[in-house]
């Protein structure tokens, strides 16, 4: 088995990164467009309902109305909401022998992903850098320097990233997978993050909360900021979460 740089998947990792040289270069690629929809125009066609009453699809609302939120309340996120939130995204729920398995499906049951975040505004919790610790269900404090500029600025200066209550930062420890699954091991860290997203998103959703997910940013720069050894571990997914602005009612 080559070693990790050897493998074209964590090349690929690498040739994919984003940094504020390259960026200002980037040119979009030559590879024309194809339709959102795939159509099959001559099959024959069978209408699903959409009248459904389940009642036990209690995640039905949360589905529904989940759109990536980008503007947030100054309100912050609460301690039990962020617990639910890392609990959901991360947190084991069984364990058999030496395995203990979590709420998010993973590929081998490897657990390729480390939970971190930029907590900017959360209830009873100094604001900084924090790393979720799976095993004890308690937080590692990194940094207690408000990081949520440095965050927001290394997210391709996307601004949202610094007003959200918290900014979750994804890291892949490659090696967990890479070196049962080889280059393959690439593919499931990636889907691996999708899935633990999506149950941050869903949980941020039941709590009142918006979440946005988010896949650019000056790779180097957020593992710098996290003290990564990027061979081994490096950022891959991120995302902001805060308080959904609720509408006022119109009274008149
Ligand atoms: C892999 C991935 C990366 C994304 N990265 C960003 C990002 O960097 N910035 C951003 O504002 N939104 C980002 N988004 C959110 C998408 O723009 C959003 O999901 C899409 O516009 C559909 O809107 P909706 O989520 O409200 O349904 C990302 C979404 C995904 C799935």
């Amino acid at each position: 088995m080559p070693e990790l740089s050897d493998c074209s998947g964590y090349k690929y990792l690498r040739d994919s990164a984003y940094d504020r040289e390259t960026i200002r270069h980037a040119i979009r690629p030559a590879i024309s467009q194809v339709d959102t929809f795939k159509r099959y125009p001559d099959a024959e066609k069978i209408k699903l309902p959409t009248d459904w009453t389940l009642k036990e699809a209690r995640i039905t609302p949360l589905l529904q109305t989940r759109r990536s939120l980008r503007k947030y309340e100054k309100e912050s996120v609460t301690m039990r909401e962020l617990a639910f939130m890392l609990w959901a995204s991360q947190g084991i729920t069984a364990t058999s022998g030496h395995y203990s398995f979590r709420t998010a499906p993973s590929a081998g049951a490897l657990y390729p992903i480390e939970t971190y975040f930029s907590a900017n505004s959360v209830e009873d919790l100094q604001p900084g850098l924090y790393h979720f610790d799976v095993e004890n269900f308690s937080l590692d404090r990194l940094s207690t320097t408000d990081s949520a500029e440095v965050v927001a600025n290394a997210c391709l200066n996307q601004n949202f990233m610094a007003q959200a209550a918290v900014g979750f930062l994804w890291s892949a420890v490659i090696r967990r997978s890479m070196s049962k699954y080889g280059n393959r091991g690439m593919r499931y860290i990636l889907l691996d993050a999708g899935h633990i997203c999506q149950n941050l998103v869903i949980a941020a959703e039941a709590t009142g909360n918006g979440a946005c997910p988010i896949a650019a940013f000056y790779d180097d720069e957020i593992n710098e900021l996290l003290g990564l050894e990027s061979e081994e571990e490096t950022v891959i997914y991120a995302a902001a979460v805060g308080k959904r602005v609720v509408k006022q009612k119109d009274n008149t």
